[in-house]
Formats: structure tokens, C-alpha cells, sequence
């Protein structure tokens, strides 16, 4: 479990005067998720998501640090106690369940098709199996597409190609290596924004969004439920949303 006292090696005595040592929890995140988690050009994180945590750790008592962490491994990296949580725009579905514990959900999206301007592909041919799509490794896009298209047989496995992060397959999509792009909407708006691509379609898988924790960690699971709770009841949840844009 990394729980640090902040400044503290823990064997020393704490040297903070005021409030006395309060926990320091690391949160995961993907750098590259705008608008929920991502770096400032000085590499602190920023976002929705860190903007709420922030707010939340206030309100309940703790500190936070945010670790960049590459997203296909971010739930083992909580499960080797590395982060403490993974608060980073991540659905909540059975098979995390399985491995993590999610606090309440806060967010729902939908899942978003992306094509490049000069191109003239539809949803149809992209429910029909038949174009090259880019999605990020280990992400709910990923997931619809193979248990959509690749499972039923309609689209070969080969036909998806996997990136470690969305960037970089925005970056194929305006290279024209790829047909098409899957991904939540509000980070995919943002990646196209500065691209010759825009969405064709929007498949409605009603996805929400949870801050996942170690299955141990039940005392961190009631905290956050507070804190989001509290922070859903707020006018600092309106305020996040205009200053993110969502
Ligand atoms: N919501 C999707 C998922 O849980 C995509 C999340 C990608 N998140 C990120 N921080 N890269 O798989």
C-alpha cells in the first residue's frame, strides 16, 4: 500500500507543523487524455479529472501526486500498489470489476467514430467490418470493436490496430494509415481538433466513467464516494465542466 506521509521517508518524525501528516495517495493517470488528464506544457498534470481529485482530496483530508502511467498497464500498476487509484476517464466494466473496485460513477460517454476529411467511408461500411480502424490498447474502443465486429466475424483481428496512446493514432488517421478512429467522444474531439478528420457516428454505449481502486483499499473506496458525492452536490462541478468545455 503507498501511503506516504508527504515529506516523510516514514521513519522519521513528520516535520509538518500545521495540520499535522496527511496521507499522500498516488493517482494514475493517462498524461494523454484531454480534457480528463494531461500534462501542462510544464508537465504538471491538468484536467477535469485532476481538477476534481484535487478538489476531492481537499475536502476529505489528503494529498494527491499524479503518475503519468502507460494506460495498457495502469490496473496492474494499481494492483502492484505503484498508484493508489486510476482516475483518468476509465469505464467501468465486468471485467475490471473483477481485478479493481470503482468508486460511484461520475461521467457517461459514448464511444465516437473519426474519419479524415478526404475520405468518404460511412458507419455503414464501419459496422460492416470492412475498414482498418486504430484504437488505443486496452480501452473500452478496443473492446467494442472485438466483441462488435472482429467476434461475430465480420471484420479480420488484423483489421484493428493497437496504439499505446491516442496521439498517436490520430496521427495515422491524418496520415491516412488507418480508415477509421475509435475512441470516447470528449478526448476525441480534442485530438481531431487540429486534423483534417472529423466523427461520422457516435455508437451509444452509454459507458461511465469510475475511479478504480485496489479491492483492499475499502477505507479509500468510502472516501472517494464522498468526496465525489460531495463534489457531484456542488457548485465546483458546474464550474469544472464550462472551465473544461464539457
Ligand atoms: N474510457 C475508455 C476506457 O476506459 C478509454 C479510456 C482511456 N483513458 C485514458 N486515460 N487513456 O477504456
Amino acid at each position: 500500500l503507498v501511503v506516504g506521509i508527504a515529506g516523510c521517508t516514514g521513519t522519521e518524525t513528520p516535520t509538518t507543523t500545521d495540520t499535522g501528516a496527511k496521507q499522500t495517495y498516488i493517482i494514475g493517470i493517462d498524461a494523454e487524455y484531454p480534457p480528463y488528464s494531461y500534462l501542462d506544457k510544464d508537465g504538471n498534470a491538468i484536467g477535469f479529472d485532476v481538477d476534481s481529485a484535487k478538489w476531492i482530496a481537499e475536502q476529505q483530508g489528503f494529498e494527491v501526486k499524479f503518475q503519468p502511467t502507460a494506460w495498457d498497464g495502469i490496473i496492474p500498476a494499481l494492483q502492484a500498489g505503484k498508484i493508489d487509484m486510476v482516475y483518468s476517464g476509465m469505464t467501468i466494466t465486468d471485467e475490471r470489476k473483477e481485478k479493481v473496485n470503482f468508486s460511484i460513477p461520475y461521467w457517461q460517454v459514448n464511444q465516437t467514430v473519426a474519419i479524415h476529411n478526404d475520405t468518404a467511408v460511412t458507419m455503414d461500411n464501419f459496422y460492416a467490418g470492412t475498414l482498418i480502424v486504430g484504437a488505443q490498447r486496452g480501452t473500452t474502443g478496443q473492446i467494442w470493436v472485438e466483441e462488435n465486429l472482429i467476434d461475430s466475424g465480420k471484420m479480420p483481428s488484423e483489421n484493428l490496430k493497437l496504439y499505446d496512446s491516442f496521439p498517436l493514432v490520430a496521427a495515422d488517421l491524418q496520415n491516412k494509415r488507418i480508415d477509421a478512429a475509435i475512441y470516447d467522444k470528449p478526448p476525441m474531439l480534442d485530438a481531431i481538433a487540429d486534423k483534417p478528420a472529423h466523427i461520422i457516428g457516435e455508437i451509444d454505449t452509454g459507458e461511465v466513467y469510475g475511479i478504480a481502486i485496489r479491492k483492499t483499499d475499502t477505507e479509500l473506496l468510502e472516501t472517494m464516494n464522498e468526496g465525489l458525492t460531495k463534489l457531484m452536490a456542488d457548485p465546483y462541478w458546474e464550474e469544472l465542466k464550462t472551465t473544461w468545455d464539457m
